[in-house]
């Protein structure tokens, strides 16, 4: 069995780095501090092994903060300041950079988040293939009520959730899809498009409607938040006929419940 650690660089891409920026802590700042306007990044790095007996530890996490800062950040600043390349690149070339740097360890995955809502990601097991992730949000009602259950026991199983005029939740919906960056442009997916695709095939349908009232895909369906990213999903798959593939979705109900349906 193995034991997976993930730990997130916060950084800014100054340049030139601030003078003995290396050397602070990993805190809210990020490091390098950022003290100033700067382009805010995370770089979050999964690691996967066995646990060190004496330590209790995988690694020790000021060796991963080391790493990033010292090898991946200034690959990726070269990369974008310099080389001019895009995102997909940059967390790819980090992720070669790193890959053997953490052995008996596997660098299992390494994202580069470039806002809170958007992120690219490489995975060993496909070191070709760059993730993007972005995160979309809608508000819907909806009313959690199964026709194969009586009312008593639709009442007993979704308490308040059965209300029967519904009630409302800001969604949020993460939708990550999968390709080798193109060799001229380097991105995997224009996000404009990324995210056209988004909005005319989920935004526009679900965004301030009664999921129950107003959406067939609801009508004979119960609209929790698993059903919800299946649906989803379904609606997002046939926007990618492409090189680029959906790989799954997210969907947030609250800060606290999340449903994943793909791969
Ligand atoms: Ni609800």
């Amino acid at each position: 069995m193995h034991v997976k650690l993930t730990r997130e660089l916060r950084f800014g891409l100054h340049e030139p780095a601030p003078e003995g920026a290396a050397g602070s802590a990993n805190g809210f700042a990020g490091s390098p501090v950022l003290a100033d306007v700067a382009p805010f990044l995370t770089l979050r790095a999964q690691l996967s092994g066995q646990i060190d007996a004496a330590t209790g530890m995988l690694v020790n996490i000021k060796q991963v903060d080391r790493v990033l800062r010292q090898l991946a950040v200034p690959e990726i600043r070269r990369g974008h300041y310099y080389e001019k390349l895009g995102a997909g690149l940059l967390v790819q070339r980090a992720f070669e950079r790193l890959q053997r740097e953490f052995l008996p360890h596997k660098l299992v995955s390494l994202r580069l988040g470039l806002s809170p809502y958007l992120a690219m990601t490489v995975q060993e097991k496909e070191p070709n293939v760059v993730r993007v992730s972005e995160r979309f949000e809608f508000s819907a009602a909806h009313r959690l009520h199964s026709a194969a259950l009586s009312d008593g026991e639709n009442r007993e199983i979704f308490g308040r959730c059965n209300n029967l005029n519904g009630h409302g939740h800001n969604y949020e919906l993460e939708v990550t899809v999968a390709g080798a960056p193109d060799a001229g442009s380097a991105t995997v997916i224009p996000i404009l498009e990324l995210q056209k695709i988004v909005k005319e095939r989920v935004i526009d349908v679900f965004d301030h409607k009664h999921l129950n009232l107003d959406c067939p895909e609801f009508r004979e369906l119960n609209p929790t938040v698993e059903n919800i990213a299946k649906v989803l999903y379904g609606k997002l798959k046939p926007g990618f006929t492409g090189p680029v593939k959906l790989l799954c979705v997210k969907v947030w109900e609250t800060p606290k419940t999340c449903a994943e349906y793909g791969e």
